[in-house]
């Protein structure tokens, strides 16, 4: 691992920073502002009731159609991360064959399956660059996933900085590496919730008019997780979000934040069998 670090002044300012802290105003973050626990938009909504009338100005709005094959890749990223929001991140921890460590965050990261325990994370490749991150996991077949919350949102963004595969961007971040049990990549120690994974699967993605590579799929086995106790529910079992207080990805350079939750009871089949099938059209 050969990397030299700037002096402190010259390191900050690439990284763009709020000038100063001022928690008076609502556009920085209140790190003591809780997560509010609100009613669902329409709680009196009933069976056959559709959208909440009212609640939203786009009615009479006309729709615009895209055919993707008629759009460039950049034109359909931007879109489609815009639109398919908000997106968890994964920020993954690996280690190349030489052994330099690598951390990097990724967003076309989802859970598809608790049994087995399975997430999928998703590496768009350029002819550019690969990305350290994939071609460490096909290599090694380890990795550690860990969930950004937002006490190191800055450090875990500066991870993203397209580095020479030799660079550890540990250093770069200053986040902290905590060894893992079952896997050689640390976990971040920084991190609330930390998983444990074995390479599961991977399948190349092809440009359907080029043939080249342009995405690979993982598919990661979580063996282990880690998680803060005090991020945890009152029955031990769960993470209250609150706590967790997640950061998710939008399009381009945003972010998100959890500000307040609400539940929507799921409804029974028995309990509205009766009405459903005695309904005809009177639902419409
Ligand atoms: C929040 C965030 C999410 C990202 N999601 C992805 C992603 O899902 N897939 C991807 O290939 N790159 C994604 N990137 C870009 C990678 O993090 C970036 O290319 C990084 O340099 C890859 O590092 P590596 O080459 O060390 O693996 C994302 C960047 C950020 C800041």
């Amino acid at each position: 691992m050969s990397v030299k670090l700037l002096p402190q002044s010259s390191f900050l300012s690439c990284i763009s920073r709020t000038p100063s802290r001022r928690w008076h105003s609502s556009k920085f973050f209140d790190p003591y502002k809780s997560i509010q626990s609100t009613s669902s938009p329409l709680p009196e909504w009933k069976l056959g009731d559709g959208a909440s009338k009212g609640l939203s100005e786009h009615g009479n709005s006309p729709r615009k159609t895209w055919i993707l094959d008629e759009m460039s890749t950049k034109d359909s990223y931007k879109l489609l991360t815009s639109a398919i929001i908000p997106r968890p991140i994964a920020f993954i921890s690996t280690i190349a064959e030489d052994g330099t460590p690598n951390l990097a965050p990724f967003s076309y990261f989802s859970m598809i399956s608790h049994n087995p325990p399975l997430l999928s994370v998703s590496f768009n490749l350029s002819p550019r660059r690969p990305k350290d991150t994939r071609e460490n996991i096909l290599a090694t077949k380890e990795f550690t996933v860990n969930i950004i919350s937002e006490h190191f949102i800055e450090a875990a963004n500066a991870t993203a900085v397209e580095a020479p595969a030799d660079v550890d961007e540990w250093i770069i971040s200053g986040l902290t590496m905590e060894p893992s049990s079952q896997v050689k990549p640390a976990c971040v120690k920084e991190s609330l919730f930390s998983m444990e994974c074995q390479l599961h699967f991977s399948h190349d993605i092809l440009d359907l008019k080029t043939s080249d590579v342009t995405n690979s799929l993982v598919l990661g086995l979580i063996k282990q997780v880690h998680v803060k106790e005090s991020v945890l529910a009152e029955n031990g079992l769960v993470l209250d979000p609150a706590k967790l207080r997640p950061v998710a990805r939008l399009g381009g350079n945003t972010y998100a934040r959890l500000t307040d939750t609400f539940d929507v009871p799921r409804p029974a089949w028995e309990k509205i069998r009766d009405a459903v099938k005695g309904s005809g059209e009177k639902f419409r």
